[in-house]
């Protein structure tokens, strides 16, 4: 069995509805696998929901209904923005099921009995909110800051995992492979997180401040949560004790956002890996976040825009390019109604949607709704032929490297090449004219226009696969893999039939959002 390309998001928490955050996660991670598929590869795709933990308890206790009823409803909101954003996952985790308890206990068995995690006592303060034990060191003129919420003394037994042992391991390996973390600046931050030393990791909750959980096999008196739990799901679902594993594992890429990779991405996952003799996720791509009035979109930060209302009023093709057109990866990015609309009206309605709409209804008129021979070659169809030599031979290394915020760039460039063109041939009036030479030249210019859209959409694909998939059907293409010879200009199209005049995006009916 080959491996397959293996790519993963983060698990969002069962704590609140979905945002633009997790929505452009998942649409980052889908456009990489889209484009892998589209490049030949077998590609495993997973995403999921993170439901264990205080808050999912306390969120169940408040609503008078059990915890897995809250996740429930969660993981149906949360799958359906994945089909709305049509996010092309092969499978789709909860850490609730039976197939992921099993996997955790079964590394936390083996862990315990190779020595890797041990009891002790710890006394210390707690943040209910943040669900973590907090020091002295981070309260702020003396009192805890506003993100811990509620914090109280705590004393309590609880496991611990060992990372100390790690650190020297974890340093050099990142350090000999500077391609492991992308965009490679995050590097120096984990660089710089262990350069203190590493305190151990307390993996577990006792079950009397903590049910929602999965019980720890060699003591049910407590549960473990959080990181040691929510990592396992990449390998959970990968088929870790299974024959499938060797198939999908190691990861080729977690695609997660910037708050997570330091420390529990890069530091815990990695010596959980190591303590397991398991190889290491070939690579991270970090992503920045979506801010709103300049502080991250979060659930708590209360201004969060509902990817659902954008994609209900714009379809999830125009969604899907905006985020990924405004996002340099590994950056944040200011959302803002403008922008969005400007975006809308611009690029899509005026330069991609009337440029498709002229086509089809000059095809209809002045070709009988064919795609015509294209006769000769002049000075206009050299231009764009030489535009879209230069723009195709930047599009797939701009794609490798994630790149997507210029890779459109460049295609709605050589757009508006096609629309110049359009400008410069006028077959309109051409049309007008009974000459020889000015019909072959309304013929050629059709033809011109057809091959440009359709190799226009073709790495629009992984971006907008159902807008692509429209216009190659509209100008008679076939569907599209990225094989041999497919981005050349071929003038393939000829005497295929184009579709009825259509509107690709539609102005908005009623006010936005
Ligand atoms: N459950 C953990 C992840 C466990 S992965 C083993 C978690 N969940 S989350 O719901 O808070 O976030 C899920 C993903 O969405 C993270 O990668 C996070 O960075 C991303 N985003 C959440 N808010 C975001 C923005 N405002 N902008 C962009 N992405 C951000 O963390």
């Amino acid at each position: 069995m080959s491996k397959k390309f293996y790519i993963t998001t983060a698990i969002d928490y069962a704590n609140g509805s979905p945002h633009l955050g997790h929505a452009y996660e998942k649409v980052l991670t889908d456009i990489v696998a889209r484009f892998r598929r589209m490049m030949g590869e077998e590609v495993k795709f997973l995403t999921g929901l993170d439901e264990h933990g205080q808050k999912v308890q306390m969120s169940a206790q408040k609503l008078g209904v059990s915890p897995l009823e809250v996740c429930d409803r969660l993981a149906s909101e949360f799958q359906g923005l994945c089909r709305a954003l049509r996010i092309s996952n092969d499978d789709y985790i909860r850490t609730t099921e039976e197939r992921h308890k099993a996997v955790v206990q079964d590394i936390l068995q083996k862990l315990y009995d190779k020595g890797e995690i041990y009891k002790a006592d710890y006394n210390g303060y707690y943040s209910v909110r943040q669900e973590q034990f907090v020091t002295e060191k981070e309260k702020v003129d003396g009192t805890w800051p506003e993100i811990f919420g509620e914090v109280t003394e705590v004393t309590e037994s609880n496991y611990f995992f060992k990372l100390a042992r790690y650190q020297d391991w974890l340093i050099d390996t990142i350090r000999a492979n500077d391609q492991m973390i992308y965009p490679r600046f995050r590097s120096a931050d984990v660089l710089q997180f262990l350069k203190e030393p590493l305190n151990d990791l307390c993996i577990s909750r006792p079950k009397e401040r903590l049910e929602w959980g999965i019980e720890l096999p060699f003591d049910p008196d407590f549960v473990t949560y959080v990181w040691f739990d929510a990592l396992t799901n990449y390998i959970t679902a990968a088929g870790y004790g299974t024959d499938a594993f060797e198939q999908h594992w190691p990861a080729d890429y977690h695609v997660i956002g910037k708050d997570i990779l330091v420390p529990p991405h890069a530091v815990y996952w990695p010596i959980m890996l190591k303590a397991l003799e398991l190889p290491l996720p070939k690579h991270f791509l970090v992503h920045g976040w979506w801010l709103s009035s300049g502080s991250k979109m979060s659930k708590s930060s209360g201004e969060v825009i509902n990817p659902l209302d954008l994609i209900d009023q714009f379809g999830a093709d125009a969604f899907r390019y905006f985020v990924t057109r405004e996002m340099n990866v590994g950056q944040d990015s200011e959302f803002s109604l403008d922008l969005f609309m400007s975006r809308y009206n611009s690029d899509l309605a005026n330069d991609l949607g009337n440029l498709v709409s002229r086509l089809l209804n000059m095809g209809g008129r002045y070709t009988e709704g064919r795609v015509p021979p294209a006769e000769i070659e002049e000075a206009p169809e050299k231009q764009l032929k030489e535009l879209w030599l230069k723009t195709s031979a930047e599009l797939v290394p701009l794609f490798e490297d994630f790149q997507f915020h210029k890779a459109l760039d460049r295609i709605f460039t050589f757009v508006s090449g096609i629309n110049r063109y359009a400008e410069t041939r006028a077959p309109w009036k051409l049309a007008k004219s009974e000459t020889p030479a000015d019909q072959a030249a309304l013929r050629t210019s059709l033809a011109t226009m057809a091959e440009a859209l359709r190799l226009a959409v073709a790495l629009l694909t992984p971006v907008m696969p159902e807008i692509s998939d429209k216009i190659r059907g509209l100008v008679g293409a076939e569907n599209f893999e990225l094989i041999e010879g497919q981005l050349e200009w071929g003038n393939r199209l000829e005497g295929k039939a184009l579709g009825e005049k259509t509107i690709l995006f539609p102005r908005p009916e009623r006010k936005v959002l």
